[in-house]
């Protein structure tokens, strides 16, 4: 049996007929670029997030980096966030000239230990940006209470993280931003890159809204020097196609994770924790085990698809060895980075299949 990380053929099997529709409505109109299909889904992400705004744009990665660009964040200024997460969170700070500042985290969620942050803020902190890792929601009160008592706005890293619960709010609307991926592997994925911001901020909407079309309004006069960061009207169709799916996929992917939950008890497996109040949304089904990279091995023999997110925390990428952080200094993150197993999780996955993974696990381990 072959059990994939992920396979999209078999979502796309049940959405064809409204994908193609979709499509070929955009290619009649041959409007491709923002649009009717883009305002739309700008409107549906907003009112799903439950926030006044929401802008479209090409990447996860550019919709962090408008966020703290419209934010005001630039050279000489930090910016605090976790080391265990893509890349993409530091870059997008480091492509604006600031330093990412990076604090370790909790060794169950996986995301930013708020305990650690207030020590690292300076008179440059400009943003704090928690990363809710794997579709579970950073400690939020806790983080928007720092950042409340230093003045400082909090940035949503919410890649992976589309529709996860916290307490009875959405991802997206538990900071001053909120930065989304569609990234095709991403709970709600677009055929393409895309990424949307979300605010209840009138002003930071505008500055985005501004920010993503060179700096331009009206077309053609500058007042500032933006970007282009547009989102493609075809990804705009395909997602509004899906995004009345997405609850029904993530409780999809509750389910099995509930699943493997039984069919680890009482192995050495450490299978995810879900924080209280949380609505864990498993863009990825991460467990820890001692033995990892043989465990990998073993399963790829088998069959079995697993991811290691991720190998290397920020603070010791080669291209952030100029910040100084040695090994060791933030042991969490680390241990995480070699104990850490990402497992199929997809709502397609079949029982049998669940069982054949975990049976296969289970072997390896005890
Ligand atoms: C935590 C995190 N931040 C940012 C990004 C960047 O998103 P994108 O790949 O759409 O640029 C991703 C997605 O890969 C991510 O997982």
């Amino acid at each position: 049996m072959e059990v994939p990380l992920l396979d999209l053929t078999r979502q796309y099997a049940s959405i064809e007929p409204g994908v193609k529709e979709a499509i070929e409505e955009v290619l009649t109109s041959q409007r491709f670029i923002m649009g009717p299909k883009v305002k739309e889904l700008e409107e549906e992400i907003a009112d799903y997030c439950g926030v006044k705004h929401a802008v479209a744009c090409a990447s996860g990665s550019d919709a962090i980096l408008l966020a703290l660009w419209a934010l005001g964040v630039g050279p000489g200024d930090e910016v605090i966030t976790t080391p265990f997460t893509f890349f993409a969170t530091g870059g997008s700070i480091s492509r604006l000239g600031a330093t990412p500042v990076f604090v370790d985290i909790l060794g169950d969620t996986y995301n930013i230990n708020p305990d650690l942050i207030e020590s690292c803020i300076s008179e440059n902190t400009k943003a704090i940006m928690p990363v809710h890792l794997f579709g579970q929601c950073a400690d939020m009160d806790w983080i928007n209470e720092i950042a409340a008592r230093h003045a400082l706005p909090v940035v949503e890293d919410a890649a992976q993280a589309i529709g996860a619960g916290y307490n009875s709010r959405r991802a997206g609307s538990l900071g001053t931003a909120g930065a989304f991926s569609f990234f095709p592997t991403k709970n709600l994925g677009a055929y393409g890159d895309g990424g949307i911001v979300t605010t209840d901020d009138d002003e930071l909407y505008d500055r985005v809204s501004i920010l993503r079309l060179h700096g331009s309004r009206p077309k053609y006069y500058h007042k500032h020097i933006g970007m282009n960061s547009r989102l493609d009207a075809l990804q705009a169709a395909v997602l509004l196609v899906k995004l009345p799916h997405l609850d029904r996929w993530n409780e999809g992917r509750r389910a099995n994770a509930a699943r493997y939950g039984e069919l680890f008890e009482g192995s050495p497996v450490v299978t995810p924790v879900e924080a209280p109040g949380r609505r864990h949304i498993y863009n990825q089904y991460t467990i820890r085990v001692g033995e990892r990279d043989a465990l990998r091995e073993f399963l790829k023999e088998r069959g079995i698809g697993g991811e290691i997110y991720y190998p290397v925390p920020l603070h010791l990428q080669e291209c952030y060895a100029a910040l100084g952080y040695e090994e060791g200094s933030m042991p969490v993150a680390e241990q995480a980075a070699r104990e850490v197993l990402s497992l199929p999780v997809f709502p397609e996955l079949t029982a049998e299949e669940m069982e054949y993974a975990a049976e296969t696990i289970k072997g390896f381990v005890s």
